[in-house]
């Protein structure tokens, strides 16, 4: 079994740092070495840090990342050459369709990590188009939930209607640098 320090190692050789803090590169080091998930999804791509820290802790069967802009498509290179990953650039709200979680997820999702547009309906529809590929037991981290670091109200109501709506069970995670997150257990 790898050590926490060999894996913050793998992550260094794609780490841009931006958005994605170091904090929550434990907090998902931490979580992903628990969760062992296979199939990965994420919205948000930007600098990559976020996918680095996935592919490097668990090394999934598969992570795509979908992004709209401002992606690091240089990063993004190396870790399809690297790891089981695929970058799409596009609009989530039109790439999540039925057509794309029946052609790239048939086994569901089991870990998946909404970064991407803020706006509410962007992130409620994030969640509520991957929810039916969701796999029992899997789970959603939504970022900038109750954040003090980043407070976005837009994604705090989408994360609040969204688990009312399907009746989920979620934690309001604040980690040490005052980002917020939401953990969604399926
Ligand atoms: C906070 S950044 C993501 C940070 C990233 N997880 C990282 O580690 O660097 C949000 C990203 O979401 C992208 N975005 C905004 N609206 C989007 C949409 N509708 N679909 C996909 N990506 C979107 C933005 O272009 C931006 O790159």
């Amino acid at each position: 079994m790898r050590t926490v320090e060999e894996i913050k190692n793998e992550i260094e050789q794609n780490w841009v740092f931006q958005h994605f803090s170091l904090k929550q590169r434990d907090f998902f080091i931490d979580l992903l070495s628990k969760l062992k998930p296979s199939y990965c999804l994420e919205t948000g791509f930007c600098t990559g840090s976020s996918s680095a820290t996935i592919l490097s802790t668990c090394h999934p069967t598969k992570l795509i990342s979908v992004g709209l802009a401002y992606n690091n498509l240089e990063i993004a290179k190396n870790l399809e050459e690297q790891y089981s990953f695929k970058f799409i650039q596009g609009d989530s709200t039109q790439v999540l369709s039925p057509a794309f979680f029946e052609s790239e997820y048939l086994q569901g999702i089991d870990f998946y990590y909404v970064d991407g547009g803020h706006e509410y309906a962007v992130a409620l529809a994030d969640l509520d188009n991957a929810l039916p590929s969701m796999n029992e037991g899997s789970v959603i981290i939504v970022d900038d939930y109750h954040s003090q670091a980043c407070p976005l109200p837009t994604v705090e109501q989408a994360v609040d209607e969204f688990v009312k709506s399907h009746n989920l069970n979620m934690e309001k995670i604040i980690i040490e640098d005052g980002k917020g997150m939401a953990l969604i257990q399926l």
